[in-house]
């Protein structure tokens, strides 16, 4: 006990720690496999597996929780860069549906620790099915380290906090340096890589200064019942992600809701009352975000917005914002889950939960 007080230096928990070390467990994720220069991605665990991969069939992302939702939040990057099928799929219910898989077929494995159980079983069954596995795991020397093929350890370092945060963003970073190797000797891919290598030098880590205002906000919304988060696009997966720290560490109700989605049945949720977080940046889907933010607002819904820094427009509309640094879409997600998982720790904190073992779970689910 006394060794883990002294390793959380100055942190009253774990998972702030681990929030806050996010600028450098990202670092360390991309330390050795970026050449900046000549713009070229190196993941030595799985290069010599590159052209079995890319005479693939598709692609499958299999995990669960967090992990699942960094599958999420890089699909679309995936499908963009490979050009191949991309499926996500829940470990559990890829097992439920015996889901059909081919010799030609590359399966990932996300997991932090490397030994959840239901991914684990999910590996074996498309392991004994001739496909081949590629592990993105944090622990090296784990179960589905040991039982792939191929892998990329994603370095984050240790995550004691039971709430996943530094290896999501880690898990994202991986995933999207694997899509960068796999478009390398694509011409017309070369502008959109250049865009995206080049974002990774300026990452807006400023966004951990947000905390003192997402303390402010956690305030107003600590004694709520519920809290939807609302979001579409790339940041789909924020919204998913910051629905289940909400849930996990502050036993709140919470929803990821795609935007796209709302008029399908939510919006009847909203009212003046209704605590709701939309995540509104500059990309491909922002009209259709400011319509949904409409929708809200015409119903007295009164948003915490989360936009890009200085964006006026949304802000109109806002109850609270959280303004986070412009950067390219695919890594945008990696900048607006931060305040989400600051803002599940405060409320965590005013609730008097237990942070960094919330009751019911543990670190690994080692059962099925
Ligand atoms: C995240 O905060 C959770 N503790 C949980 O969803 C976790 O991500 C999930 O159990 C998967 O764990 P893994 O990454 O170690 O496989």
């Amino acid at each position: 006990m006394e060794i883990q007080q002294i390793m959380k230096g100055n942190f009253s928990s774990f998972m702030q720690k681990e929030i806050f070390e996010q600028p450098e467990s990202v670092f360390n994720t991309m330390r050795g496999r970026i050449n900046f220069d000549n713009e070229t991605v190196v993941l030595g665990g799985i290069k010599d597996y590159l052209s079995e991969i890319r005479r693939c069939r598709r692609l499958l992302l299999i995990a669960c929780g967090t992990s699942y939702h960094s599958g999420i939040a890089t699909r679309q990057l995936l499908e963009e860069l490979t050009e191949l099928p991309v499926m996500v799929d829940l470990a559990s219910d890829f097992l439920d549906r015996n889901t059909p898989i081919f010799r030609d077929d590359v399966c990932f494995f996300i997991s932090q620790s490397g030994e959840t159980a239901d991914t684990l079983m999910a590996l074996r069954y498309c392991k004994q099915r001739g496909a081949l596995i590629v592990g993105i795991t944090n622990t090296v020397g784990s179960s589905i380290c040991r039982e792939s093929h191929c892998g990329v350890h994603i370095n984050a370092g240790p995550e004691i906090g039971v709430a996943s945060t530094k290896a999501y963003t880690s898990q994202m970073i991986s995933l999207v340096m694997f899509s960068l190797m796999m478009s390398e000797d694509r011409i017309s891919s070369q502008p959109r890589r250049s865009e995206i290598i080049q974002e990774f030098v300026n990452r807006g880590f400023m966004v951990l200064e947000l905390d003192d205002t997402i303390q402010e906000i956690s305030k107003a919304v600590f004694e709520k019942k519920s809290l939807l988060v609302l979001g579409r696009g790339y940041n789909f997966s924020t919204c998913l992600e910051g629905a289940l720290k909400i849930k996990e560490i502050t036993y709140m109700h919470s929803e990821g809701i795609m935007a796209g989605e709302l008029k399908h049945g939510p919006l009847a949720l909203v009212d003046e009352g209704m605590p709701i977080i939309m995540v509104c940046t500059r990309d491909n889907v922002f009209t259709k975000c400011m319509n949904a933010l409409q929708q809200v607002t015409a119903r007295e819904g009164r948003p915490i917005i989360i936009c890009n820094k200085g964006d006026k427009e949304p802000q109109k509309f806002a109850s609270h914002v959280l303004e986070v640094p412009k950067t390219v879409d695919c890594l945008q997600g990696i900048l607006t889950v931060i305040p989400m998982q600051l803002l599940s720790y405060h409320i965590a904190v005013l609730r008097g939960c237990n942070v960094d073992c919330p009751r019911n779970l543990a670190k690994s689910v080692t059962v099925e």
